[in-house]
C-alpha cells in the first residue's frame, strides 16, 4: 500500500499533515517525563527543559511546524551528517580508510574501541570519527575557511543566511572537552590525524555548536529525503547513491549505542545531538526535524525520539514497508 498524499485542508480521507503535527507538539509539551538536559559542555546545561519542537520539510516545499520550531538550539552531533556530505564530496570513497562504517555499540564518546581498532574509529557519527571526518575537510586550509565554508554549506541547504555557530557553545567545549582531546590525541598517535589536534577540534567544537531551529534543520536536510536533491530549488547536493549511503548511515550509526532501538521505534535513517535535536529522513516524503533538550541514557532526545515513533506511527511512514 502507498502512504496517500496530504490532505489540502477539507479532505479529510487522507493524514493532514499540519495537524498532526500540530496535535504531537501538544502532547509532548503536556508529559511530564522529558529526560536529562546535558550539561557535560557547561553552555548547554542552560537549555530550557520544557522545550519542544518539530518541523516537517514535505517534497513540495511545505513545512509542518509546532512547538518551538522556530527557537535556534545547538546542533551538537546533527553537524556531523554535513561534515560528512563534505568530506565525502572532498576524497570520496578515500575517506573509508580514515574511518569505518559500522555501528559501534558504545557510547559516542567512548575510548576503549580506539585502542582494540589501531585508532581508525568505527563510524563517522561517533566523536572520534567526526573528528577525523572533520580532520579531512580541513586538511590543506585554514580552521577559519573551513567553518566559513561549513557555515555556507549550512545556509545554502536551508536557504537560510541567518544560520550561525554559537561561539559562547564552541567556547564551553574548548575549556572542557578532555575526552575529545583524549581521542584526537590517541588517533594523531596512529597518523589517523593530519592536522595539528587542536586545529581539528577547534573546528569540529564549532560545527557542533552551530544553531538552527527545527524549520532550518529540516529544510537543510531535504536533500537526503529527495535522491540528493533539494526538490524547491532542484539543484543537485549529492549523486542520489550518495543521498542513499548518508541514510544507511544515520540508520545504523546515527543513534550511537541506541540506534537498534530508534530503528525498531522510528523506522527512519535519524541522527541526533546533545543539544536535544535529532534529524530524520523519510525518504521520497520528508525531511524532519525535533527537539527536546533532555536526553535519554545513550545521550539522545527523550521527547524527540517519542514524537518521532508517532509520527511516523500515524502517517505510516517507516523505510521497513
Ligand atoms: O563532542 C561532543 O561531545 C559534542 N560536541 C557532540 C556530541 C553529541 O551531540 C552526541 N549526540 N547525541
Amino acid at each position: 500500500m502507498t502512504t496517500p498524499p496530504f490532505a489540502t485542508g477539507t479532505d479529510k480521507t487522507v493524514p493532514d499533515l499540519d495537524l498532526i503535527v500540530r496535535e504531537i507538539a501538544e502532547e509532548m509539551r503536556a508529559r511530564p517525563d522529558r529526560g536529562e538536559v546535558a550539561s557535560y559542555i557547561p553552555e548547554l546545561a542552560r537549555a530550557d527543559p520544557t522545550a519542544f519542537g518539530i518541523a516537517v520539510a514535505d517534497a513540495d516545499g511545505h513545512v509542518a511546524v509546532g512547538g518551538d520550531a522556530d527557537v535556534p538550539f545547538s546542533i551538537q552531533s546533527i553537524s556531523k551528517v554535513f561534515t560528512l556530505t563534505l568530506a565525502l564530496g572532498k576524497v570520496g570513497d578515500r575517506l573509508w580508510k580514515r574511518v569505518g562504517r559500522e555501528p559501534s555499540g558504545s557510547a559516542f564518546n567512548s575510548i576503549v574501541q580506539l585502542e582494540a581498532e589501531n585508532g581508525i574509529p568505527r563510524n563517522p557519527f561517533i566523536n572520534a570519527g567526526a573528528i577525523a571526518v572533520t580532520d579531512v575537510i580541513l586538511s590543506g586550509h585554514q580552521p577559519k575557511e573551513v567553518l566559513g565554508e561549513i557555515l555556507r554549506f549550512m545556509r545554502f541547504l536551508a536557504d537560510d543566511p541567518s544560520i550561525s555557530m554559537d561561539d559562547a557553545v564552541a567556547a564551553s567545549e574548548q575549556r572542557t572537552g578532555f575526552r575529545n582531546r583524549s581521542l584526537a590525541n590517541y588517533m594523531k598517535a596512529f597518523d589517523v590525524l593530519e592536522n595539528p589536534v587542536d586545529y581539528t577540534l577547534g573546528v569540529y567544537f564549532h560545527h557542533c555548536a552551530l544553531a538552527m531551529s527545527c524549520r532550518q534543520l529540516a529544510l537543510a536536510g531535504r536533500f537526503l529525503a529527495h535522491g540528493g536533491r533539494n526538490p524547491a530549488t532542484g539543484l543537485s547536493v549529492v549523486s542520489p547513491e550518495r543521498a542513499r549511503r548518508i541514510n544507511a548511515i544515520m540508520m545504523t550509526c546515527g543513534h550511537y549505542d541506541g540506534s537498534g532501538e530508534f530503528a525498531y521505534r522510528v523506522g527512519l535513517p535519524g541522527k541526533s545531538g546533545v543539544g536535544g535535536g535529532i534529524l530524520a529522513i523519510a525518504p521520497r516524503k520528508a525531511s524532519i526535524a525535533v527537539w527536546s533538550p533532555g536526553l535519554d541514557a545513550s545521550g539522545n532526545s527523550h521527547l524527540g525520539r517519542i514524537a518521532l515513533e508517532m509520527l511516523t506511527q500515524r502517517l505510516g511512514w517507516s523505510v521497513f514497508g
